[in-house]
């Protein structure tokens, strides 16, 4: 593995690699890694002759008093399991090397970002979607890789590279979790013993959801109430439990076709999130 540090030095070995025709499948991440990460590096390693992988906590996508500073980093642990799961070019920008002087242009999500953590987040999807532009451009990918553990970013990624003509394939990854249900996250490490424990709440209320509509259930506000109920007994607060189509993120009156059923929920240092997507066949429309 080669770990590379600047714009200029990235973009030469990428054009090199494209030049001998070799497929590049790219992993950004803000690093802190975990089997989340390396699920995506995985699956990137199997489809690709070369893997980049980027580590940038990247400034722009975090709002005023958000986790920006502290966000969890360990650049030595995350070299050596990016190293160890096949990662060929690894590359660890510094913010001004990514940002060097005052922007000329940034990006602005107009759809898409109106609902989940774009509502809670102002801005966070410009930040994700500009880097996200200037690192397509550093990698020249084939190839990307996204959890769908955020699904609302890869709706994004989904527009982005749609909108801007990218030759890009967009391959989603799905949510790798702990044996308790719970998402992997690198912001789990902020979460205290009993809100470890009451995390679970996430992913079991998404599974009362499933269930609810795998018995029948095509309000989608009945699904919200009783999701709400299992997320009230934790001791968080709610940022949201929300359910709308996918990956358009419109609200629905009826359950049908593909839909996301998401919820956030704030403990006293951690933000979590977690989703279910749920596709009702067309077959089944005349039930609704
Ligand atoms: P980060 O939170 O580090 O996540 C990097 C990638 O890992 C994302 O695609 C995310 O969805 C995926 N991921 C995280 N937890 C996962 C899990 N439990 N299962 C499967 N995949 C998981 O997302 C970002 O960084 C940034 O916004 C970034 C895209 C790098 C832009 O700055």
């Amino acid at each position: 593995m080669i770990e590379i540090h600047t714009a200029k030095e990235i973009q030469t070995i990428t054009n090199t690699y494209q030049k001998e025709g070799k497929s590049i499948g790219f992993v950004p991440t803000m690093g802190f890694l975990h089997e989340g990460h390396m699920s995506l590096v995985k699956k990137a390693r199997k489809d690709n002759d070369i893997v980049v992988m980027s580590i940038f906590v990247n400034p722009l996508q975090f709002g005023p008093g958000e986790d920006y500073e502290a966000y969890p980093r360990d650049i030595e642990r995350d070299r050596k399991l990016a190293e160890e799961g096949g990662v060929d070019v690894l590359f660890t920008p510094a913010p001004e090397e990514m940002y060097k002087a005052e922007s000329t242009v940034i990006a602005s999500v107009k759809k898409r970002t109106d609902v989940l953590c774009g509502r809670s987040r102002q801005g966070h999807f410009d930040g994700v979607a500009t880097v996200l532009t200037k690192l397509f451009n550093l990698a020249s990918p084939t190839r990307v890789y996204f959890g769908m553990k955020d699904a609302q970013q890869v709706a994004v990624v989904d527009g982005l590279i749609d909108d801007f003509f990218m030759d890009i394939e967009l391959v989603p990854v799905d949510t790798v979790r702990e044996e308790d249900g719970i998402a992997k996250s690198s912001r789990n490490v902020y979460l205290t013993q009993s809100e470890r424990k009451e995390a679970t709440a996430l992913y079991k209320a998404l599974r009362h959801g499933a269930r609810r509509v795998s018995e029948g259930e095509r309000n989608p506000e009945v699904v919200k109430k009783e999701i709400r109920g299992i997320l009230e007994k934790t001791s968080g607060v709610i940022d949201y439990a929300e359910i709308y189509s996918y990956p358009e993120l419109k609200s629905l009156k009826t359950l049908s076709g593909k839909f996301i059923i998401a919820v956030a929920v704030k403990f006293s240092k951690a933000r979590l999130i977690d989703n279910i997507i749920i596709e009702i066949p067309d077959d089944q429309k005349e039930d609704e």
